[in-house]
């Protein structure tokens, strides 16, 4: 069973934006399956890289459409975008200077940001970009 199952009431009604989400909620599975088996040492490294990249791709497409629809919450959401880059950036400078973080910190700070961000702050934006016509 995962940790975390993608319910309808998640989606932002933006399919292309739901697949990414989807693959935060993949993540966050996978690094949880492997800490239970004791194996999240392997994953580790991969889920900060995958956080590293998600920054870059996803947060660049909600930014995009917030930019060209005109949406008011742009500048707030995206100081929570940095935040989250930030945090992945601070994850891998220490895993590369100490080889040690903790899986957990991994995990609590990937599903506080489904709960708070995706949940909430994304929800925000979802009414604006679909009756800007995205689908
Ligand atoms: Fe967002």
């Amino acid at each position: 069973m995962a940790y975390i199952d993608w319910q309808d009431d998640f989606s932002v009604n933006v399919k292309e934006i739901d697949e990414q989400h989807k693959m935060l909620i993949e993540m966050i599975n996978s690094l949880h399956e492997a800490m239970l088996a004791n194996k999240a040492r392997d994953l580790q490294k991969q889920t900060v890289n995958r956080m590293a990249d998600y920054a870059i791709k996803h947060f660049a497409l909600e930014e995009k459409y917030m930019m060209q629809f005109g949406f008011a919450g742009h500048h707030k959401h995206k100081a929570e975008h940095d935040q989250f880059t930030a945090k992945a950036r601070d994850l891998k400078d220490r895993m590369q200077k100490t080889g040690f973080v903790l899986t957990l910190e991994i995990l609590n700070f990937l599903r506080d940001w489904l709960r708070n961000h995706i949940l909430k702050v994304d929800k925000e934006y979802s009414s604006h970009f679909t009756r800007s016509g995205l689908r």
